[in-house]
């Protein structure tokens, strides 16, 4: 990570990547079944501004159907993940206008950051390659899995220009960080790294910058080899039956499991327990069962 503050950071050529919905703010690469996202303003540390929302939500809409993506990952061109919201285009720009004109352009974010991201029907991992900050925080914790780099640099710098943490970033946090260490950051400002984003929750685990792709790309396989449906039914249950009671979740998740099964088209629990029970052929312990229909 580089902290001189004119270097020009290496911008993705969208030229060069296959044609998309998406422009030059996101570039996307596809590789064995995972689509690499990345939020591509280098030269402002990827700050998301309402061009790059904009982007966003086209390419969240038109991943969801494409089939060269099994595997989401969001990360950020050169040395940044994203230094949270552009204080000039999405704040500055936005003062001046009307409330409703605001409103637009909040939600506009808001919709990519995590009313798709939350419940995606494919899984996601953030791969947090650096800065990170602020309303970065969102998409963060809104994607299902994330690997940060242990030299990334996270900060809830909100209060450090006098402000709260305001989109969702503070109930974002509150979902993966417990409050004595949510409510440091969020009071002090003050930076950690991805080791400590690790050691809190706020990510799965931190590895060494040059192991980082390495790693998101071993554990995208992990989750290509389960079965897709069962995959986004079990993080949707996962996710919405956290703010359920018991008796509540009891009858959903009973009711979510019926609709997984039934809508499943490899048939995945028959195979499974036929691979079992009948051949032998695998122990589910260990192992996921041999998957003869591949389809998303
Ligand atoms: N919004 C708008 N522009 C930004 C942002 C941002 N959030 N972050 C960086 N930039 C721009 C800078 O203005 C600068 O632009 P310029 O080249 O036109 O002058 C360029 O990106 C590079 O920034 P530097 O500060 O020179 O980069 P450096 O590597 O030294 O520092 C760092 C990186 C630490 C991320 C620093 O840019 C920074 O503190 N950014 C703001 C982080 C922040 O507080 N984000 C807002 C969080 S709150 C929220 O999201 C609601």
């Amino acid at each position: 990570m580089t902290t001189t503050r004119k270097m020009k950071a290496k911008k993705h050529n969208a030229k060069t990547r296959p044609a998309g919905p998406w422009g030059s703010n996101v570039v996307v690469e596809f590789e064995d079944e995972i689509a690499w996202v990345i939020m591509n303003r280098p030269d402002k540390r990827n700050a998301i501004s309402p061009q790059l929302a904009s982007e966003m939500n086209g390419v969240l809409d038109a991943l969801e159907l494409d089939k060269r993506c099994g595997v989401l990952v969001l990360t950020g061109a050169g040395d940044s993940f994203s230094a949270g919201m552009d204080l000039r285009d999405y704040f500055r720009a936005t003062d001046d206008v009307g409330p409703i004109e605001r409103a637009r352009v909040y939600r506009t974010n808001g919709m990519w950051q995590w009313r798709r991201l939350l419940h995606y029907p494919k899984p996601t991992i953030a791969m947090v390659n650096g800065w990170c900050f602020g309303g970065a925080f969102t998409p963060l914790v809104s994607c299902d899995l994330a690997i940060a780099a242990n030299e990334a640099i996270f900060g809830l710098s909100e209060i450090n220009w006098g402000i709260i943490p305001a989109g969702v970033v503070c109930k974002a946090v509150s979902v993966v960080m417990n409050q004595r260490n949510a409510l440091y950051y969020v009071m002090t400002g003050e930076t950690f790294d991805g080791r400590k984003a690790a050691e809190m929750g706020l990510v799965n685990e931190s590895v060494p910058k040059s192991a980082l792709r390495k790693r998101t790309v071993q554990l995208a396989k992990t989750l290509l080899e389960k079965n897709p449906t069962a995959l986004r039914q079990a993080k949707i249950a996962f996710k919405f039956s956290a703010g359920m009671s018991w008796e509540e979740a009891a009858d959903y998740l009973t009711a979510k499991s019926d609709q997984a099964q039934f809508s499943d088209p490899e048939r995945g629990r028959e195979q499974a327990m036929k691979q079992f029970l009948d051949e032998k052929s695998y122990r589910p312990g260990l192992q996921s069962y041999h998957r003869r229909r591949l389809r998303r």
